[in-house]
């Protein structure tokens, strides 16, 4: 990774995100030591700046840099100056005057990783920005299915919700046709995006009919928070023609994976005892994140001298 930042997946293409994949496998193997540590980024200051709410992204970034033995800061806004009035530029310049490396950015607005990368010295990293993109979930995810399944390319992927407001959707998207996987967008047509020109993938509304040749069945929870309208006649409704239930689990192919970046509403879009199937890889997502954030901060931070 040559790059400052970590904004999309785009910046990265298919090279960009195999080498993410090869530094992560090396990582996978620290953070199973009794002592999870080393000493990569000594010296170097990473800090979480999380404009909404988080538990994995989060707790995976610090967890890494950590691991890394960079130090860390949390900066939290209901405790900040921001409550005073400051401006998002006066608050992340304020930070990087501080001698930070790298700022973990997350913010409900799309676009403003890239606004902060512009005002600050330091390398920015997206975490996350509206409905936009969430490029290191797309990696971990990528590492995952590397992982289970030997290669993302020539997989036919079924990424299962609401399309419309997930930055999930948009990187994941990307990275998995990038790999040469086969992508199929499966919701109602209210949670997919008005437009889907420019987007490489197949489209249905059946859900049972993509199942039992799907490799990989990826949900995606229905997020209330960025829905100023009714675009669902009920949950019951959509669970049953579009939740992961265990009988539709059971049309899945023996080697297909189950996917959730989290979090999970169980009950929704797939049932309770099915995120719990072996088959389910959503815990091992998440342990799959540190590794690969590791890897995301070591390509940026790594060959830098403080
Ligand atoms: N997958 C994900 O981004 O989860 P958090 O919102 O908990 O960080």
């Amino acid at each position: 990774m040559t790059a400052t930042h970590l904004l999309s997946v785009a910046d990265l293409g298919a090279d960009g995100i195999e080498e993410v994949l090869r530094v992560s496998d090396s990582f996978v193997e620290v953070s199973e030591r009794a002592m999870p540590k080393v000493p990569a980024l000594r010296g170097k200051t990473v800090v979480s700046l999380f404009f909404e709410e988080s538990t994995r992204t989060r707790l995976s970034f610090e967890a890494a840099a950590k691991r890394l033995s960079a130090d860390t800061m949390n900066f939290s806004v209901s405790t900040s100056s921001v409550s005073k009035g400051e401006s998002l530029r006066d608050t992340v310049q304020t930070i990087d005057a501080m001698g930070v490396d790298a700022l973990i950015v997350r913010h409900s607005s799309a676009g403003v990783p890239w606004q902060v990368a512009s005002w600050v010295d330091c390398s920015v990293v997206n975490a996350g920005d509206g409905w936009h993109e969430h490029p290191t979930q797309a990696l971990l995810d990528c590492f995952t299915i590397q992982k289970e399944l030997g290669s993302v390319a020539g997989l036919r992927i079924a990424v299962v919700g609401d399309i419309k407001h997930s930055r999930v959707a948009r990187s994941n998207v990307l990275a998995f046709t990038m790999l040469g996987a086969e992508v199929t967008l499966v919701a109602p047509p209210t949670l997919l995006p008005p437009s889907l020109d420019g987007w490489p993938v197949a489209v249905s509304t059946d859900l049972d009919a993509v199942l039992p040749k799907a490799d990989v069945v990826y949900l995606l929870r229905i997020q209330a928070e960025r829905q100023s309208e009714a675009l669902l006649p009920s949950l019951r409704e959509y669970t049953a023609r579009y939740g992961l239930t265990r009988d539709r689990a059971r049309m899945l192919s023996d080697d297909a994976l189950v996917m959730h970046p989290g979090p999970m509403n169980r009950g929704v879009e797939i049932a309770a005892d099915v995120a719990d199937l072996p088959r389910s890889t959503v815990t091992r997502q998440v342990a799959n994140g540190v590794a690969v954030r590791m890897a995301v901060l070591f390509l940026l931070l790594g060959a830098t001298p403080k």
